[in-house]
């Protein structure tokens, strides 16, 4: 039976990150990451703006990025949390530079800092428009190298094991995965489990989350018994491609506003000021709100994103994917609109966690995306998602180091459910479903008179559909996602009540 000391779900830059620091300090622990796709295929990879640093203390100051931090979180944050994160940030900062990570300069060698909406300074440190993606490709890399730490792509961790010992304590000891390369279920024996697989953002119809982003890690640990909190509070980001029911659309960076662009709706009026007076630079939830009053008032599918004032070659050398991926499809930002639209863009809340990334279950532990840590409350504050999860990727790893000698490996496996059954992988009928779900949740979180109960109702009905389409001595690995979804679907609902809390 395989096993492993540490086995890290996902390959986000949390759970990489983590894995690195962890095998730098324990050569003695063997460290596994299982991902259900291709490594670099996640959330961070697709991360534009970039780091919320604060690295020039004579224009900004720790106390004001801990300030729009708190302002942005509208109420909800812990506060302890957000000042740990952000006077933490330049040492992580550096720690990710010297694991290879570039971030680009001005002529002058300073850091070309940008600014985000909700930010009173330009801090936010970037590579282009595509930070996620050299954070990511930089931390593969390494990983590959480290000796104690093994890769395993396209297996699928499917459910949590458990142990109660005999102090009464609930200890996690094993996961069951679905290996994809040699369509077997199988088992893996472990001392701490460490989730890392980001958002949720496929439960709406409009995201900008990849295909993988199905509340896995939500679910897995809501079924282990972990307390899950704040996943009423799902980001909206205002400017996602409007492409019709492209899904996921793409995302143009918050830092393009930031740059100077504007919004402007049918008219190619600039509303925003009606709404804050920082107008285009007004918190997330503030101008996807917005965004979604004018299209109702309206009546249009979309607003622009007016980038035609900017200057083209500033605004190239910034932006080169964008500007790419928008010229591919025949538009050019230098003299035409930009159709956008809100969509969901990350989840601010998700397994509840402390200070050490540590969940309800002393050796089970959750980072990035997937962790309600207490730094966001009811909305993330622009580019504060990296640096959460470097921070508590770091925080965990140090944890971790102190604590793992208390957990010895178990073979007491509580769930024999999936040794003997038929795999199937027919992911077709699931497409249907899934639409439905996108459906009923992206118009129960935009209502203003949710009906709960009647929303539960339909997820149990989609609850058997989709049980209706698998035999009862087979599993199909569509049918898990899907049921990821449901429950995660199902916890959205739950702690949507009673307080209306939707961004959009
Ligand atoms: C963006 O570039 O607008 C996204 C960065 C983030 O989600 O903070």
């Amino acid at each position: 039976m395989p096993k492993t000391d540490i086995l890290i779900v996902g390959s986000g830059i949390s759970g990489l990150f983590f894995a690195i620091k962890t095998a730098r300090k324990r050569p003695d622990l063997s460290i596994c990451i299982m991902t259900k796709e291709m490594a670099s295929n996640t959330n961070t990879q697709l991360a534009q703006g970039g780091i919320a640093v604060v690295t020039n203390h004579l224009k900004d100051s720790f106390e004001q990025h801990i300030k729009d931090t708190l302002k942005s979180g509208a109420g909800l944050c812990d506060e302890e949390i957000v000042k740990m994160v952000i006077q933490q940030a330049p040492e992580r900062l550096e720690e990710l530079i010297e694991l290879g990570a570039s971030f680009d300069k001005n002529q002058e060698g300073q850091w070309d800092l940008g600014l985000e909406g909700g930010h009173s300074q330009h801090r936010i440190l970037h590579h282009k428009d595509s930070s996620g993606l050299e954070i990511e490709k930089k931390l593969l890399s390494i990983i590959t190298q480290t000796a104690n730490i093994e890769l395993l792509e396209n297996h699928q961790v499917i459910e949590l094991n458990t142990e109660t010992t005999k102090r009464n304590e609930v200890n996690c000891t094993g996961a069951f995965f679905y290996d994809k390369n040699n369509n077997a279920i199988k088992y893996i024996l472990t001392r701490a489990i460490v989730l890392s697989t980001g958002g949720c953002g496929q439960l709406f119809e409009n995201t900008t989350n990849p295909a993988i982003a199905t509340g896995d890690g939500i679910a897995m640990a809501a079924r282990a018994g972990v307390e899950i909190e704040d996943m009423q509070y799902m980001q909206f980001h205002p400017t996602a491609l409007s492409s019709g029911n492209k899904n996921p659309l793409f995302l143009i960076s918050e830092a393009v506003r930031g740059f100077g662009a504007y919004i402007v709706n049918y008219e190619h009026k600039r509303f925003l000021f009606k709404y804050d007076l920082r107008g285009e630079l007004a918190t997330r939830d503030i101008v996807s709100r917005a965004i979604s009053i004018e299209m109702l008032e309206t009546q249009k599918k979309h607003v622009y994103l007016d980038c035609r004032h900017l200057d083209q070659a500033d605004f190239f050398k910034h932006f080169p994917s964008i500007s790419a991926h928008c010229n591919a499809i025949g538009l050019y930002p230098e003299k035409d609109l930009v159709p956008i639209v809100p969509a969901a863009h990350y989840q601010c809340g998700g397994i509840k966690v402390d200070r050490n990334g540590v969940t309800t279950i002393k050796n089970l532990y959750a980072i990035g995306e997937c962790a309600r840590t207490g730094l966001h409350g009811k909305n993330r504050l622009a580019s504060n998602s990296l640096l959460e999860a470097l921070v508590f990727a770091h925080q965990a790893s140090k944890n971790i180091d102190k604590t793992i000698a208390a957990f010895i490996f178990s073979s007491k496996i509580l769930l024999p459910k999936f040794s003997t059954v038929n795999i199937k992988n027919n992911y077709e009928p699931y497409l249907i479903l899934k639409k439905e779900l996108q459906k009923l949740i992206t118009s129960f979180y935009a209502s203003n008179d949710r009906d709960s109960h009647l929303a539960m109702l339909k997820i149990k009905m989609l609850k058997n559909e989709a049980e209706n389409l698998i035999d009862r001595n087979e599993i199909t690995i569509p049918f898990i996602e899907f049921s990821n979804m449901l429950t995660t679907a199902l916890i959205i609902i739950k702690q949507c009540q009673p307080e209306k809390t939707h961004s959009c």
